[in-house]
């Protein structure tokens, strides 16, 4: 099947791509580039840890390259002699491609859209200050190669299409792939403020905290995503309603046993799960909050 992407504008004046397959847009209509700016490399504090010297970067779902892009721009204007490592995974490799013609790559400077077109065309990009390899595949697949390189990252971008289209990159599992990967003092940050994911990821061996509102949200928001690490030190707390849910059968994770299951298995051991749990509902929850 030949895609071809379509340039989709968001109300930042980024663009994203919509993806049929998944039936669902590559990032939240408010603004691409605000999101991967304040989801992922603001979520990860990489502006203080640009001052090490040296970074690690993880991007789970690698797609345009926003947010491998918003991390080098925030590292380049706080550090610019950090020296970064960025590996990258990505199932398409179309996506990268189409996301270097303009008018999406003109947000980016110069030097990131060098390194985003490299990325893109080569799967590799390398400057004096940057070592950056993208891996094309499953990414279940894709992790065990990350692991064998024996990479320890700063910070994990995990931003896969939702759990209801890609359940396969939210089980308890993946995330336990995943956090093989991430230093002692590292962050993963994600969009996704699912009750089901956060357990996925407390399950996994995180600490988890919130990624707090910004001025624009819609009433029934109540948080802009989720970070975890092994350290709770550094994390904003949830809030009593945001731990409740936890409590709830929207808490109840996606599972994978083998890393290999499709997202209709996976929707039916979750269904079956949830089924059978005695915990109290979801909507239950979302009445004592006042949330509809
Ligand atoms: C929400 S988009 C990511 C957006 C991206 N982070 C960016 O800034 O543009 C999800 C991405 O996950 C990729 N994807 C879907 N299933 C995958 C899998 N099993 N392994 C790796 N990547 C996958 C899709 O091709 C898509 O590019």
């Amino acid at each position: 099947m030949t895609v071809s992407w379509i340039p989709q504008s968001t109300e930042d004046g980024s663009f994203t791509f919509f993806s049929e397959e998944f039936g669902e847009a590559f990032h939240s209509h408010y603004g691409a580039r605000d999101e991967a700016f304040q989801k992922f490399a603001t979520a990860t504090d990489l502006a203080e840890k640009a001052q090490q010297g040296r970074l690690r970067l993880l991007d789970v779902c690698y797609g345009l390259g926003y947010n491998t892009a918003a991390a080098l721009e925030v590292i380049g204007a706080t550090n610019p002699t950090c020296v970064v490592e960025v590996m990258g995974l990505e199932l398409d490799e179309t996506v990268p491609r189409a996301a270097i013609a303009p008018p999406l790559i003109d947000s980016w400077s110069n030097s990131v859209q060098d390194v985003l077109r490299a990325i893109a065309l080569t799967h590799h990009a390398v400057t004096p200050t940057l070592n950056a390899t993208l891996l094309i595949g499953d990414a279940r697949q894709t992790m065990q190669t990350v692991i064998q390189s024996s990479f320890q990252a700063d910070a994990i971008f995990f931003d896969p299409f939702s759990p209801r289209r890609c359940p396969q990159l939210w089980t308890v599992e993946f995330f336990q792939l995943v956090t093989r990967c991430l230093l002692p003092t590292g962050k993963l940050a994600t969009y996704s403020r699912s009750a089901s994911v956060r357990a996925a990821m407390q399950e996994a061996g995180l600490h988890i905290g919130t990624i707090p509102l910004g001025e624009t949200h819609l009433p029934h928001e109540w948080s802009q995503g989720t970070v975890g690490s092994f350290d709770a030190r550094s994390l904003q707390p949830l809030s009593l309603m945001e731990q409740e849910h936890l409590n709830t059968r929207a808490a109840i994770p996606y599972r994978d046993p083998h890393l290999s299951d499709s997202a209709d298995v996976i929707h039916q051991r979750h269904q079956q799960e949830q089924q059978a749990s005695h915990r109290e509902s979801t909507s239950s929850w979302r009445r004592r909050w006042g949330i509809c």
